[in-house]
């Protein structure tokens, strides 16, 4: 059986990585949520005091690049490889607002991103993968046999992104959320260095109104068809 390459791309809380992590499942692929590193990094520059709310000392940040390691653990009761920064497992911390606060300018830096797509590149070397982010298709594995471009509208990522932070304990209001969801559509699809793009070749899916069922269907019928058994 031949093993694909699937590229999941799309805008922030698309509900991209909770499709991503079952459609691995299914075909026993390796997932990899390319947020979450970008996500290590700008909690590793809020650790260090190199960005806050009123500064960002990228220099200092692109010269601790070395001293950055992210790898992924696989977590046999939530059923999903978590992230790690040095060697800490770090995966609750990242999915804080503050984090997704700093992470689009974080993520702007070639220097960061030119680390973290080695990395990426490397864990899709032998393929049988699931990669979730914003470059995949574009510019981490442009020859991927399945691109996906996932989109709905801001005010649905928005709400869902309220209702799973409320679940997660957070405090926070809708307005916050919805404000940070828009910068960061804003940000991504903008920057200079991989903005975020479909790619010519990727297969667009408007989510807003589709369950996870039914996307998992959709992308079920469409890796299948690229297959061979
Ligand atoms: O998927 P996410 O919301 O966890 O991603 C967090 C941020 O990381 C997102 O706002 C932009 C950046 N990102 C990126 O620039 N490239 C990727 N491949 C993945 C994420």
């Amino acid at each position: 059986m031949n093993k694909i390459i699937i590229a999941i791309d799309g805008f922030s809380s698309t509900g991209k990585s909770t499709v991503a992590k079952q459609l691995a499942k299914r075909f026993n692929y390796i997932y990899v949520d390319t947020g979450a590193m970008y996500r290590a990094v700008t909690y590793f520059a809020l650790e260090n005091e190199l960005i806050g709310a009123d500064f960002f000392d990228e220099k200092a940040l692109i010269h601790r690049l070395g001293d950055i390691s992210i790898t992924f653990k696989f977590n046999e009761v939530a059923g999903f490889a978590e992230v790690y920064l040095n060697g800490k497992n770090i995966e609750a911390a990242i999915r804080t607002l503050r984090v997704s606060k700093y992470v689009s300018p974080v993520a702007t830096l070639s220097a960061v991103r030119r680390k973290l797509v080695e990395q990426q590149q490397l864990m899709g070397k032998d393929k049988g993968i699931v990669m979730d982010g914003r470059d995949i298709g574009t510019v981490v594995f442009p020859d991927a046999e399945l691109k996906i471009f996932m989109t709905a509208s801001a005010e649905t990522r928005a709400k869902r992104r309220y209702k799973e932070l409320l679940d997660r304990g957070h405090n926070l209001s809708y307005d916050d959320v919805l404000e940070n969801v828009t910068t960061r559509d804003r940000i991504d699809s903008t920057r200079e260095d991989s903005p975020l793009v479909k790619a010519a070749d990727a297969i667009e899916i408007d989510n807003s109104d589709l369950t996870i069922e039914e996307q998992l269907e959709t992308l079920t019928g469409l890796a299948k068809e690229l297959i061979r058994y």
